[in-house]
């Protein structure tokens, strides 16, 4: 397994290029199952995760190749409908297998998922859309069972909390179905648009894109299309907050700032300076961090997936925050690492408040999830001395070739193994 070791308390300075999104790129492959042929996806980041989903399809019978960024898919092959553990184990969002394969092949096997060790993450809103649509499922030996008579039907569902991977495969299991879906309450993230945008391409008939309402008219069949998976907003937000906690100034290209509505408002607020363009975001610390309080919210509210780094902001700002997580319950996992770094943060039920101090110190810490590790990094770019960051598996997940951006930033970051 590899470490991390960061020599930090150096100012970030430099240009990076922002990633297409591991989050709209998860679901843009799973769709190519729906239906056979040729389909190529641009923009699609070389990550863990991406290797991890292409392998699953892979295990189905499809082929695909890498060409830069750009992945040609072919789905004319497959012939095996079962998604074993040993794929899904490493990833929840193999669950977004199962809407496409149940609506094109009316059956599919898939492993329950495992994933971030954040929360208890059901999928108990996917399973009842599918049934809501006439699939029949059954749990067995830890795998969902679904079949399909004749075809699956029109219905509306309705989720209690608005999910996204629920979301992308009840859409991807109503582009096929007989009559009309509405799935109300629906995420509104911008890689569920994506997704959309990816299905219209294909000839699905669907209203309702970017609001809480989607509609869906059913279509007999659906071709293969050619589309792009969206900037990545997470990467570039914590590439946002670690200017932020380290200081300096750095521009990011090849992102999307209105899809960072909630960070960027947050971030002015505790006195960096951000200034967007259409396809880039400069950004600068030029006096103290001011304290800020956050709550994460579904989409366009403050997304969880930032709240660990911009955790580590409030950590070196001028006084009391309080960061209230509202949607994984088990997400403040970083919190005992980031203390080991000289942090205060108390954590009173889902919220934690931070003390500001006036520097971190580097130590010997680990990772456990994907952004928590990413808040890591964050900390050791800005704390004073070496920081060691084991496990950084989780980082390969979610962060393309986090070393090389860090570096072209000037940050002292290399890779070693344990
Ligand atoms: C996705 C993202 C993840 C992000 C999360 C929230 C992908 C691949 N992952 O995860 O990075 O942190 O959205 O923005 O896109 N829930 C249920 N039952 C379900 C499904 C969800 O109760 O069947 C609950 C969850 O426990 C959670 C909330 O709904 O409290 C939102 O979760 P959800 O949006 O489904 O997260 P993911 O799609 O797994």
């Amino acid at each position: 397994m590899d470490k991390l070791i960061i020599e930090g308390a150096r100012k970030l300075h430099g240009e990076i290029r922002i990633s297409g999104a591991k989050n709209a790129a998860l679901p843009l492959i799973a769709a190519t199952l729906l239906t056979p042929g040729w389909h190529v996806i641009h923009n699609v980041p070389d990550l863990r995760d991406t290797r991890t989903i292409l392998a699953l399809l892979e295990s189905l019978g499809a082929v695909w190749k890498r060409k830069g960024d750009a992945l040609t898919i072919n789905t004319e092959t497959v012939n095996n409908l079962e998604a074993s553990y040993d794929l899904v184990k490493t990833m929840r969002a193999s669950i977004l297998v199962l809407g496409p394969l149940v609506a094109r092949m009316g059956k599919a096997r898939v492993s329950l998922p495992g994933g971030c060790a954040i929360g208890a993450r059901p999928i108990d809103f996917h399973l009842q859309g599918l049934t809501k649509m006439g699939a029949r499922l059954d749990l067995e030996d830890g795998y969902v069972n679904a079949f399909v008579d004749n075809y699956l039907s029109g219905a509306h569902i309705y989720f209690d909390v608005p999910s996204v991977t629920g979301t992308e495969n009840i859409l991807m299991a109503s582009v096929l179905a007989k009559g009309i879906t509405v799935i109300k309450n629906a995420a509104r993230e911008p890689e569920v648009g994506n997704l959309v945008d990816m299905l219209i391409a294909m000839g699905a008939d669907i209203e309702g894109k970017d609001t809480d309402r989607l509609i869906i008219h059913g279509v007999k069949s659906l071709k293969p299309a050619e589309v792009t998976t969206i900037p990545d907003r997470i990467e570039t937000g914590t590439y946002l907050v670690a200017v932020g906690a380290a200081g300096g100034e750095a521009t990011l290209t090849n992102c999307n700032p209105n899809h960072l509505p909630a960070l960027t408002e947050k971030l002015r607020a505790a006195g960096l300076i951000i200034k967007e363009s259409e396809s880039s975001i400069f950004v600068s610390r030029p006096s103290k961090v001011q304290s800020i309080d956050i709550k994460t919210l579904p989409y366009p509210g403050f997304p969880t997936d930032l709240q660990a780094q911009l955790m580590v902001l409030m950590t070196v700002s001028n006084g009391l925050s309080v960061i209230t997580e509202t949607i994984f319950e088990n997400r403040f996992m970083h919190v005992a690492e980031l203390k080991r770094m000289g942090a205060e943060i108390r954590i009173n039920g889902n919220s934690a408040i931070v003390k500001g101090i006036k520097q971190l110190k580097g130590a010997q810490v680990m990772a456990t999830d994907l952004r928590a590790s990413a808040s890591l990094v964050v900390a050791g770019l800005a704390a004073k001395g070496v920081t060691e960051i084991s496990r950084i598996y989780h980082l390969e997940r979610g962060y393309e070739d986090m070393v090389g951006k860090l570096r072209a930033l000037g940050a002292r970051v290399h890779k070693e193994k344990e």
